[in-house]
């Protein structure tokens, strides 16, 4: 059964758990699809962990388009959440709707996702009007990264906290159906979800949310060029695969790879006729 909005909103009135995790390309969507996840996230975080980027900046609408086309022919029942780069919607509400059409028509995305409280509730507002569904993402903001000078936990002061509070109720008042807490004190956040009536989905937020999302090459280790606290490795794929491809290397080197299981047939008699032709 394909999830969708309703999913979410009748998961939180149950009090049952929802899943999250990023995904870029058709095979990953797949695996995480196949796992029953609720949903996959096409995350800006593409831009550190597939582009190499040292932040989620430089990300563009044509690579986000991109990514979310493999990501939404693999996902048969996840709900296909796609981020909103930096600056597709910050200068103009309507920018901001044009730029989630276009994640929804070429990217084929179920909903969009835009960091920020109080001050995109315009634009949130504008895009739900447009029949798009929208998941906010409040606390640590990536896209932000400039002007929190580094990558913070937030919400730790009692303004920091009250803003955070505000903002919640913003962005739900301004349609998101879902909210996403990132890096953001277990207790705070658990406060937050016991005042919302959509779903927060956690990030380094504890286990108060109604659900949790994971950077799918964080989650399996895969990525190391470093590891936030807040991640833990459900796997260490990133070993098995530097395994496998060192046995690929020492088996092509020392002549047992390929075996001719591998290879393809062809009657004996024309090779040694064009044998005979050639050489
Ligand atoms: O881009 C991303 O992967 C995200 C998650 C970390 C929530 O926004």
């Amino acid at each position: 059964m394909k999830n969708t909005v309703s999913t979410f909103l009748n998961a939180k009135q149950k009090g049952e758990k929802l899943t999250m995790i990023t995904a870029y390309d058709y095979s990953a969507a797949k695996l995480v699809d196949a796992a029953g996840v609720n949903s996959i996230l096409v995350g800006d975080s593409l831009g550190n962990v597939i582009l190499g980027y040292e932040d989620t900046l430089s990300v563009t609408m044509e690579d986000m388009i991109h990514h979310a086309k493999a990501v939404s022919r693999g996902a048969k029942e996840c709900l296909v959440v796609v981020d909103m780069p930096f600056m597709s919607y910050q200068v103009s509400v309507s920018e901001a709707v044009t730029n989630a059409g276009r994640l929804m028509k070429e990217g084929r995305a179920n909903a969009v996702k835009l960091e920020g409280g109080l001050s995109i509730c315009p634009q949130i507002r504008a895009i739900t009007d447009a029949g798009i569904p929208v998941v906010a993402h409040l606390g640590l903001t990536p896209q932000s990264v400039n002007a929190f000078g580094g990558y913070k936990v937030q919400g730790k002061t009692e303004a920091a906290a009250r803003r955070l509070i505000q903002d919640a109720f913003a962005v739900q008042e301004a349609g998101a159906f879902c909210i996403v807490l990132e890096c953001v004190p277990a207790e705070l956040a658990g406060l937050i979800t016991g005042l919302m009536s959509v779903p927060t989905i956690g990030i380094g937020a504890g286990a108060g949310c109604d659900g949790q999302v994971l950077v799918f090459h964080d989650m399996l280790g895969i990525f190391s060029d470093y590891t936030p606290k807040f991640v833990k490795h459900f796997a260490e794929v990133g070993s098995v695969i530097t395994e496998a491809l060192r046995s690929y290397d020492s088996q092509v080197r020392d002549g047992s790879f390929p075996e001719e299981k591998h290879g393809y047939m062809i009657d004996h008699e024309i090779v040694e006729k064009l044998k005979g032709e050639f050489s």
